[in-house]
């Protein structure tokens, strides 16, 4: 009897031990362990050679061998399903679904463009507000009380608080660099800005700007002129004409716009140049010299420039697109056609 004891303990270990990593292994444990003439049959037959007195105490030990048996076959059977379910209901040589990624924006293409050719000149990046006061915003930039842009017609005022407004342009980023930075001063300050106009193909309520100001000894109207013709020899091209017309802004004097000949129709005359050709690009000058005093810094020994563009007003030149609409409606077929851009 000791020996079919041991038999039984051997048997237990190496069932223990037993492992399935297919269907066909699964059915081969049935087979030899639970089939019609697997080993636990075999074991139970060895009840009959069991003497009547110890029949009860065996009959306990069998039927528990049985069990353990029959519980490994189940364990082994589920572990097999698990195992084999992703790999027969899944096809992992499927090409993958694509997630769909968004695209660069056409004026942050643009504002990057600007930027980088103007960081190459040594102009560093600076940011403002967007909510500002009307120092900043109106009286550090010398526009007087009355001047028209004040209008509540051009600018929108903070319901709550009408001391604040939506800077109408970035030359209030000028005034925050002065406020904060002593003379050298090189800097580029892209931007969102707002005015109150009716939407339409040729004006939106935001646009972008990109300022620019140079503050320094000896800079003069030659050294701004020299920079925005660099730039504008990155950005569009060689071949590109420039001329400078004499403005008015409160903020420089003297003051100039810049116009660069029409990339549309190559100075021919177009719809978009109004059959001039020539396309109006920035606004500029040398700073004011009651600008400077406002920050403290010496008109007599500091002279600076400055200038501002739209950003739209670049990327429609460089892109033809006529419809200023077209930037915040986030139709991905309009913006997907500039990505691969940079
Ligand atoms: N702030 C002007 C505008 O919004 C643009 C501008 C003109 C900025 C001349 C300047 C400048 O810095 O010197 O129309």
């Amino acid at each position: 009897m000791e020996q079919l004891l041991q038999q039984i303990a051997l048997y237990r270990s190496e069932i223990a031990a037993a492992e399935a990593g297919t269907p066909e292994a699964v059915e081969e444990f049935r087979i030899k362990w639970l089939g019609t003439k697997g080993l636990v049959k075999a074991v139970m037959a060895e009840m009959k050679t069991v003497p009547a007195d110890r029949k009860k105490e065996f009959g306990q030990i069998l039927n528990d061998f049985k069990l353990f048996v029959e519980e490994k076959y189940e364990a082994l059977k589920q572990n097999n399903s698990r195992l084999q379910t992703p790999d027969s209901r899944l096809d992992w040589s499927l090409p993958g679904t694509p997630i769909p990624v968004g695209t660069r924006h056409p004026l942050n293409i643009v504002r990057n463009q600007i930027v980088s050719i103007f960081k190459r000149l040594g102009f560093a990046v600076a940011e403002g507000p967007e909510i500002e006061d009307d120092w900043h915003n109106f009286g550090a930039m010398n526009l007087p009380e009355d001047h028209t842009a004040r209008d509540m017609q051009d600018t929108f005022y903070i319901h709550q608080n009408p001391a604040w407004l939506l800077r109408t342009h970035t030359s209030s980023v000028q005034a925050r660099v002065m406020e904060t930075q002593k003379p050298p001063i090189r800097v580029i300050c892209p931007g969102r800005v707002y005015r109150n106009e009716t939407i339409s193909a040729r004006a939106h309520c935001f646009f972008h700007q990109v300022e620019g100001l140079y503050i320094d000894e000896n800079v003069s109207f030659a050294d701004l002129k020299q920079t925005l013709y660099f730039f504008v020899q990155e950005m569009f091209g060689k071949d590109v004409k420039v001329r400078f017309r004499p403005s008015y802004f409160p903020f420089t004097e003297p003051s100039a716009e810049m116009d660069i000949s029409c990339l549309i129709c190559g100075g021919s005359g177009c719809n978009i140049c109004k059959h001039t050709g020539w396309v109006e690009i920035l606004g500029s000058g040398m700073v004011h010299p009651k600008v400077l005093e406002n920050f403290g810094i010496d008109p007599n020994k500091y002279t600076g420039f400055a200038f501002g563009m739209g950003v739209e007003r670049i990327t429609q030149l460089k892109y033809q697109v006529n419809d200023l609409r077209l930037y915040s409606q986030n139709d991905i077929r309009f913006l997907k056609q500039f990505t691969g851009v940079v």
